[in-house]
């Protein structure tokens, strides 16, 4: 589990304090990139972005995977202000078949786990070699199914979380790190 750095910023009219501070998530993702590149070595490996909240992980880990790799996104609406809503819609959807290829889907956070597992199962239809999930974040406490997770960077409270991609209505997604909003 990580440290907790006390460090606040302001972004705007939020009050944002760091939770998983740079470095921490450069060396996790760096780990992760690493642990990929050794199960996937000699298979035909496909990272699906998970749009818009993987964004900047994925940016990040697909370097620290030193692999030949291909790249897609899905675009997911399920998500409105900070609860799920149990909707799920598929608003992208890949450019090309993930048949008989190696997926791995990187998602910013697991919360209650409807949304990937949603998503497994659209996907496990498409007759993949094999599906994986990477996430960020998990927040176990959340969880409503249950998700196999299997490269996640951090285990985290049930918290809302945002930056390094997350968002909270859209916004607070550039900063570097993940942090929680201060009310
Ligand atoms: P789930 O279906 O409840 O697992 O929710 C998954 C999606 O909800 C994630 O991909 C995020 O987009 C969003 N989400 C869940 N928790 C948070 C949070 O703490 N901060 C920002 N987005 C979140």
């Amino acid at each position: 589990m990580h440290e907790v750095e006390r460090a606040v910023r302001r972004q705007g009219a939020d009050v944002v304090e760091v939770l998983i501070p740079e470095a921490q998530l450069r060396q996790r993702v760096e780990e992760i990139g690493r642990e990929i590149a050794r199960d996937y070595q000699g298979k035909p490996l496909v990272l699906v972005g998970v749009l818009k909240g993987a964004l900047v992980f994925l940016a990040d880990l697909m370097r620290a995977i030193d692999l030949p790799l291909t790249l897609d996104f899905v675009g997911l609406s399920s998500y409105v202000g900070t609860r799920t809503t149990g909707r799920i819609e598929l608003t992208a959807d890949l450019t090309r078949p993930i048949e008989g290829k190696h997926v791995i889907l990187v998602e910013d956070i697991v919360d209650t786990g409807l949304t990937m597992s949603w998503l497994l199962e659209r996907f496990r239809e498409r007759g993949p070699a094999s599906v994986a999930v990477c996430a960020l974040l998990v927040k176990p406490s959340r969880a409503r199914v249950e998700v196999p997770v299997r490269y996640r960077g951090f285990e985290i409270a049930d918290e809302f979380v945002v930056g390094y991609g997350l968002d909270r209505d859209g916004r607070l997604r550039n900063l570097p790190w993940v942090g929680v909003v201060k009310e």
